[in-house]
C-alpha cells in the first residue's frame, strides 16, 4: 500500500503540484489522499482538485480559539489516516491537539538553509543580510518555530540583481525535488 499523505497548504501550490506530478508520473511512493487549507479560493485547492484529489478547507475565523482551530483541524486530517503530513507552503503553526497527533509524521519545507532565517520572511531576511548562500530545508515539524529535525537541505546561491521574488522562485525550485525525494525516502524507510 502506498504511504498515504495529506497535504496542507495556503496558497499557489506549487509544492503540492510537484508532489501531484510525480505521483501522476509513477515518481512518488505515495498516494495524496487529501489536500488541506485555512484559506478558500486559493490556486492550490484548484490543483488538488484537478488531480481528483478530495479537499478541506478550515479556516481560523478572527477571534476564534486558536486551541479549538488546531484541534478540529487534527480532527479533519485525522479523517484520511495519514501516514505522513506534508505542510506544503501552509501558513500557520500547529499547535498541542495537532502536535500530539501528528507531531511524529508531519514534515514541512522552508525557503532557507535552516537553522539560519526561520520565520515566515526567510527569503528577505537572506536578502536583507547580504548572504552568498541560502537554500531549502525540509524538517520534521516540531513545537517550535522551523527548529525540528533536518531531513534535507540543499544550498541556493543568491544571485546578483535577486529580489525577493526571483530568489524565491529559484530555492522554490529545490524545494519541490527536495520534498518529492524526502517523502520517498520517508516511504521507503517505513517498511
Ligand atoms: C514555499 O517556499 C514554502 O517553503 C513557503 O511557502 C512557499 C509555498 O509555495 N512556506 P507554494 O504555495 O507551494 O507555491
Amino acid at each position: 500500500m502506498p504511504l498515504r499523505v495529506v497535504v496542507l497548504i495556503s496558497g499557489t501550490g506549487t509544492l503540492l503540484q510537484a508532489l501531484l506530478d510525480a505521483q501522476a508520473e509513477g515518481r512518488l511512493d505515495a498516494q495524496v489522499v487529501a489536500v488541506g487549507s485555512d484559506r478558500p479560493d486559493i490556486a492550490g485547492l484548484q490543483r488538488a482538485a484537478a488531480a481528483g484529489v478530495p479537499t478541506f478547507v478550515h479556516p481560523l475565523a478572527k477571534g476564534a480559539d486558536r486551541a479549538v482551530w488546531d484541534s478540529e483541524l487534527a480532527d479533519l486530517v485525522g479523517e484520511y489516516r495519514p501516514e505522513l503530513v506534508v505542510s506544503a507552503g501552509f501558513m500557520k503553526l500547529f499547535g498541542a491537539a495537532f502536535l500530539d497527533r501528528f507531531g511524529d509524521c508531519t514534515i514541512n519545507t522552508h525557503p532557507a538553509l535552516l537553522p539560519a532565517f526561520p520565520g515566515m520572511h526567510a527569503v528577505a531576511d537572506a536578502l536583507a543580510h547580504g548572504v552568498e548562500t541560502t537554500g531549502a530545508t525540509v524538517f520534521r515539524v516540531d513545537a517550535g518555530i522551523d527548529s525540528g529535525e533536518i531531513l534535507a537541505a540543499e544550498p541556493v546561491p543568491v544571485l546578483p540583481g535577486d529580489d525577493v521574488e526571483t530568489l524565491h522562485e529559484r530555492i522554490k525550485l529545490v524545494e519541490r525535488r527536495l520534498l518529492v525525494d524526502t517523502v520517498n525516502q520517508l516511504s521507503r524507510g517505513r517498511s
